[in-house]
């Protein structure tokens, strides 16, 4: 084992180590964007929506993408938009390709069933990613659910799986709703009956209108936060967000703290 991984090794709590994984499926299912479900060759941790895994593919330093959704004790599937180097390498494995990751990573969504008349999750982009999962694990709940997702046209959209009330919106009109998810989020939310909690992953700007909406209307928020990553694991410090704590500002850092978070606590 050389002495990078030896690092790595050390650094992940137990039952997260290093797991080869075989790719199951990896499919463009959108502009730029790709389905893939993974075959841990031990069992992969139970893990919550939120949660990510790290791929190890180019150069030192692995690349995180969120859980989108889990089969059974052991695979799970991930969406990535082809974006840079990594990714394109991602796009080009073939099904039976062999890659490392580690996880479940990070702390994932919390909802309390009973606390809340309804549950709105609001996706931008890849940013749906998580809330795929979330969705899935909400599907038998008895609060009302709807997913607000946006994407710049129609042809980035991903819809989750399974019935619920589906919001689309685009950015160019050329599918549902003319205008961003938050525009979109901003008019209907009022017709939703209170207490409700939202869940939010996109870009830092939709981020920050869905929590200026949660306060207004005095709604919980949690917001999956996905910054640039290095290490991964809490060691580089390259993760780093302001963070509004009872003894007033301080830092969290987005892999091991988060990267979930109240939404009302980040420092935008
Ligand atoms: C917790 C977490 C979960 C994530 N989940 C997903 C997911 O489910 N699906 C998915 O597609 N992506 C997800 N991402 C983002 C994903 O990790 C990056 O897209 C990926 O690292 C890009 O690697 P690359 O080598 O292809 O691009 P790079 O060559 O590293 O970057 C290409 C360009 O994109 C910019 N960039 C890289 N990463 C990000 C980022 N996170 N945000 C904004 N700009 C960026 C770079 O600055 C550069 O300009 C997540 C990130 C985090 C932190
Ligand atoms: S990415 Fe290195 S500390 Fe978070």
């Amino acid at each position: 084992m050389s002495m990078s991984e030896k690092i790595r090794q050390n650094s992940l709590p137990e039952e997260r180590k290093f797991l080869d994984a075989i790719i199951e499926r990896n499919e463009c299912i959108a502009s730029e964007t790709y389905e893939m479900v993974l075959l841990p060759e031990i069992d992969f941790p139970p893990s919550k929506p939120g949660q990510f895994v790290n791929l190890y593919l180019k150069g030192i330093f692995p690349r995180p993408f969120s859980i989108a959704g889990r089969y059974g004790e052991k695979e799970f599937k991930i969406l990535y938009k082809v974006i840079g180097k990594n990714t394109e390498y991602l796009s080009g494995l073939q099904k039976g390709s062999r890659i490392k990751i580690a996880g479940p990573l990070g702390h994932g969504f919390e909802w309390k069933e009973k606390e809340y008349s309804g549950f709105v999750l609001v996706g931008g982009g890849i940013g749906v990613a998580p809330l795929f999962y979330l969705w899935d694990n909400l599907k038998n709940v008895e609060a009302k659910k709807y997913f607000f997702a946006g994407f710049k046209n129609s042809s980035e959209i991903v819809e989750p799986d399974g019935l619920g009330n589906i919001l689309l919106a685009t950015e160019d009109g050329s599918a549902g709703y003319k205008g961003t998810v938050v525009d979109l989020l901003e008019e209907e939310i009022e017709k939703f009956s209170s207490p409700l909690k939202i869940f939010a992953c996109g870009p830092g700007g939709l981020l920050k209108k869905a929590v200026t909406i949660a306060n207004r209307f005095n709604h919980d928020i949690e917001i999956a936060l996905e910054t640039v990553m290095a290490c991964g694991m809490g060691l580089c410090q390259g993760c780093v967000v302001k963070y509004m704590a009872e003894e007033g500002e301080e830092f969290r850092l987005v892999c091991k703290d988060g990267p979930v978070f109240d939404g009302k606590k980040i420092i935008f």
